[in-house]
């Protein structure tokens, strides 16, 4: 008999090709070009030896158990992203079941992305481009100070500016990369600190020109950052990290970039702080409880907001490479014996 492989998304010609190769495979694959209905992922499980899901399944405890019912267990699960928290992780490792997924190769992508946000939220793109919609250009016509923001870097007045991050991870490091071209002076992070990086990081601010990169403890990130992204991964340890308490304690030029995870920043706490001006702008690319944003959500009506829907991968060479490490790192599992990219549990 075939191996049955449950593919929760068509991830594109070129990897689900791959897939379709593999001679001794069945692939039950969901028909529409959306994500997998949450019953008919558990329908379907049962049986199932290899999965390829992507952040829009929920694989859950019951999903997971759900495929160890009937016949051969699941051994491999592949999503195509960096995050993994959409994936029951205690419940797969219980189940000695792997985990494919594709970092690196987007890290360039959300950089970029991030640094778009930065440059949207702190320039009031969002205020700016609903004037122009509303007709309005015309009457207000070019101010001196019309729709001003804080400079992202030194700029003409030569200032020192900090660039913060919530989280040093590869994405982080080249956001950093390309702040350090915007004239930033100083590089401050908070992470786990389970590593010492004191050495690196002062070769990467002799290397970037930067005055110094260290790490800080969240009071110091928040006090100190005028631009802050916050790259760290979901779940139960980041859950609200930004809340009421640490905005208030941020500059109020300050601007906010989550490129991260929704649940990273308290949305009532973040609503406040653009409404009260606690800091200058926020830029997401995520936000809690996407993707069911009602058109009347708070922060789409916040003219300091800059939000785009949890597109920061979102080129198409990186997509078509995350879906080809996607469909390889199952073959690679499943065939090998070998993930060629594999999330191991910290
Ligand atoms: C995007 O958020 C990803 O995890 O790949
Ligand atoms: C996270 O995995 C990162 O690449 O920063």
């Amino acid at each position: 008999a075939k191996s049955k492989i449950l593919i929760c998304r068509d991830i594109g010609e070129q990897a689900m090709a791959l897939l379709r190769a593999q001679p001794d495979w069945e692939l039950v694959v969901w028909p529409q070009d959306s994500p997998a209905d949450a019953q008919w992922v558990l329908d379907n499980a049962p049986g199932s030896v290899g999965m390829v899901v992507t952040l829009g399944e929920k694989i859950s405890e019951k999903v997971i158990d759900a495929a160890a019912v009937a016949g051969p267990e699941l051994k491999v699960i592949s999503t195509m992203s960096v995050g993994v928290d959409h994936v029951d992780l205690s419940a797969a490792a219980k189940r000695h079941i792997r985990i494919g997924y594709t970092p690196e190769v987007l890290t360039d992508a959300v950089a970029d992305c991030s640094i778009m946000l930065a440059l949207m939220a702190s320039r009031c793109v969002t205020a700016s481009q609903a004037m122009l919609r509303a007709g309005k250009w015309g009457s207000l016509g070019w101010g001196p100070y019309l729709f001003c923001g804080p400079q992202i870097g030194s700029g003409p007045t030569k200032k020192q500016s900090t660039v913060g991050f919530l989280g040093f991870g590869r994405i982080s490091q080249a956001t950093l990369v390309r702040m350090a071209a915007f004239g930033v002076t100083r590089c401050v992070y908070y992470n786990s600190g389970r590593v010492d990086r004191t050495a690196e990081d002062r070769a990467l601010a002799a290397k970037l020109g930067l005055e110094s990169v260290g790490r800080v403890e969240l009071d110091e990130l928040a006090r100190s950052s005028d631009v802050l992204f916050t790259l760290v991964p979901g779940g139960k340890d980041t859950f609200h990290i930004v809340d009421e308490a640490f905005l208030r304690k941020m500059k109020k030029t300050a601007v906010l970039v989550n490129p991260g995870r929704g649940p990273i920043v308290d949305t009532d706490a973040l609503v406040k702080a653009l409404k009260e001006g606690w800091i200058w702008a926020a830029g997401l690319d995520v936000i809690e409880g996407e993707p069911n944003i009602p058109a009347d959500h708070p922060l789409l009506h916040e003219p300091r907001c800059s939000i785009i829907p949890h597109i920061g991968s979102a080129t198409i060479e990186t997509r078509e490479t995350m879906a080809l490490l996607c469909a390889e790192n199952l073959i690679g599992g499943l065939k090998e014996g070998k993930i060629g990219v594999e999330y191991t549990l910290a």
